[in-house]
């Protein structure tokens, strides 16, 4: 007799251990199988009635332990918070990931491009003195060319030196503001990307836009100089076989002036597709933009000796720029500015 309850005891220890490994740790599941009707513990508990009576104090108080403990046990793992099963070799859903707006993406290649040929960004204000928008490109006020620029002037009282302020109508504002920074003293070759207000809207223009402006003043700086940075920016950003075209404009701060064009993508400069006339250009090319040397006056406005230094400078439209790049055909210069996350997702 003796015997059994050692035996009992045996039993006991080895279902609390079979217990403390289970590896389904479903509190109900566990009640059933251990403390249910037919479980684990009352299975064990029929083992009583072989013992004598003396033997049952014993076994019994043995056997109500450890049932509080099963029971106290259970509660404790039925209050922990239950959490779902989770499968660590699905793949994760991933975060929706932004990026940048196009425009942003196209200042940034377009800053790399001409940084790789020595030229530094700077930026200049986009709240600036008429002076440094008109005046100082060679055109005093009431001057008839600046009509062209469609301008918003702000409401604020004028300046005697330096006249009203205006919502810069192009990034040309920075030319004599960087020769007044390097205090006359070329050479310069600066790139201002900045924002420009006008007064138009259409499917080519819009009331703010960016512009990026290049200015290069040097002793001997000529034509050439111009052409070859506009050649190398054509290969850059629109490809290998992209030709760019100067074409005889006006500006008052330039002399000669240039529209400037590049050669279309689609039809390759011919201005026809299979013997019919390409819908996407104008005759083979797209005008991205306004070039020249820069007009002595200006020059002589930043402090620099016009008999001794000469340069280029070219200011075209970021938007307009990138919305020519091979694949992207977009129609409408507004859709850039619409908000609409289904358009701007794609690029
Ligand atoms: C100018 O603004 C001159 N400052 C460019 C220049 C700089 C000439 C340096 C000579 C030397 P223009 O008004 O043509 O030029 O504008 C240049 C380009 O800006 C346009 O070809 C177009 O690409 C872009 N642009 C002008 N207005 C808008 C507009 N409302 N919306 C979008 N892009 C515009």
């Amino acid at each position: 007799m003796e015997n059994s309850t050692v035996d009992l005891k045996k039993k006991i220890e080895a279902l609390r251990e079979q217990f403390a490994n289970e590896p389904n740790l479903n509190p109900q599941s566990l009640k059933t199988k251990y403390l249910g009707k037919k479980g684990l513990f009352n299975q064990l508990a029929k083992q009583l009635s072989t013992l004598t009576p003396d033997q049952r104090k014993e076994a019994g108080k043995l056997l109500n332990n450890f049932k509080n403990n099963l029971q106290t046990k259970l509660e404790k793992l039925d209050q922990q918070p239950t959490s779902a099963w989770v499968d660590l070799t699905v793949p994760g859903i991933l975060p929706p990931q932004g990026h940048l707006h196009p425009v942003s993406q196209a200042i940034e290649e377009i800053s790399e491009i001409f940084q790789k040929i020595g030229f530094t960004r700077v930026r200049y204000p986009e709240v600036d003195w008429d002076y440094y928008a008109f005046e100082a490109l060679n055109m005093p006020a009431n001057h008839p060319a600046r009509d062209e620029w469609e301008t918003f002037f702000v409401d604020l009282p004028a300046d005697k030196k330096l006249g009203r302020v205006v919502l810069t109508p192009h990034t040309s504002n920075g030319q004599v503001r960087e020769m007044e920074r390097l205090k006359g003293k070329p050479p310069i070759r600066m790139i201002n990307i900045g924002r420009c207000y006008r007064r138009q809207q259409d499917v080519t223009h819009i009331q703010m836009f960016h512009q990026f402006e290049g200015l290069v003043v040097d002793r001997g700086i000529n034509i050439q100089h111009l052409k070859g940075t506009l050649d190398y920016f054509a290969r850059e950003f629109y490809g290998a076989d992209t030709k760019s075209r100067i074409r005889p404009f006006h500006f008052q701060f330039t002399e000669p002036s240039f529209e400037v064009d590049f050669s279309c993508h689609i039809c390759h400069g011919t201005g026809e597709i299979n013997g019919n006339k390409c819908s996407f250009c104008k005759s083979g090319w797209h005008e991205v933009g306004g070039a020249g040397m820069v007009h002595p006056n200006v020059l002589r406005a930043g402090g620099i000796d016009a008999n001794k230094y000469t340069g280029f400078a070219f200011g075209w439209g970021v938007e307009r720029t990138y919305t020519l790049k091979e694949g992207l055909n977009i129609d409408d210069i507004r859709l850039l500015y619409s908000s609409d996350v289904r358009f701007l997702e794609q690029f």
